[in-house]
């Protein structure tokens, strides 16, 4: 038995699908339940339902083989775990958005950073020699500098329609390329080889 960690959310769709069109009954997936663990028909796959953020620490952990998480996650969480396959699904950037008219802003000496990207913008300002404050948030980021609490936000853009209903625009692009990635716990996709390697072939002609 392979299990996944998948994200709800956004990515849960398209996560089942790519999962379907590579032989996994993913049937149980579509039942309306608050079950958070949910085994195939077929027994061959369970799957846990896990908020995106927390996919690696499942998959690192080795209570789940394998998972689906966007490269933003990866990068954010820093876990030791095999990504092996960019699902090339799901693509957005890493920007740092604000007002139009204040990009001066981020010539300000003590910038105000909201993000749920807190151990990234981090990483990202310090390379920079920026000092700023990062103001952690666990979502509805665009809103930050639309009430003054930051002066400008640090989060993904996907299709921009967020950022544009709040009047704020990308005033730049840090991380591009962002996609969801197929990863593997290091033990397991050892010990479950013989299982964990048809399916990312399967995967592979799919994507291709
Ligand atoms: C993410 C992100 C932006 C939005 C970007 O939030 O934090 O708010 O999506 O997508 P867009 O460019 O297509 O508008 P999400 O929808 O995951 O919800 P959240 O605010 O709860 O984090």
């Amino acid at each position: 038995m392979i299990t996944f960690a998948l994200p709800k959310g956004r990515l849960a769709e398209k996560s089942a699908e790519m999962l379907s069109a590579c032989g996994v009954d993913t049937a149980v997936l579509r039942e309306d339940t608050r079950r958070l663990v949910l085994t195939s028909a077929d027994g061959n796959y369970r799957f846990f339902l896990v908020k995106p953020a927390d996919v690696p620490v499942y998959v690192e952990s080795g209570v789940a083989d394998l998972g689906i998480a966007g490269k933003d996650t990866l990068i954010e969480e820093g876990r030791d775990l095999y990504e092996i396959l960019d699902l090339k699904t799901g693509a957005c950037s890493l920007c740092i958005a604000g007002y139009p008219e204040r990009r001066d802003v981020l010539t300000n000496a003590h910038l105000r950073i909201a993000t749920k990207y807190v151990n990234t913008a981090k990483k990202v300002f310090a390379a920079r020699g920026e000092e700023i404050e990062i103001i952690p948030l666990h979502g509805s980021i665009e809103l930050a500098p639309v009430t003054g609490l930051a002066d400008v936000i640090f989060d993904v853009v996907q299709t921009g329609s967020t950022l544009k209903a709040n009047g704020l625009v990308v005033l730049e692009e840090v991380f591009s390329g962002i996609t969801a990635r197929l990863v593997a716990n290091k033990i397991c996709f050892k010990t479950k080889a013989a299982e964990i390697l048809p399916l990312v072939s399967k995967l592979k002609e799919v994507l291709a």
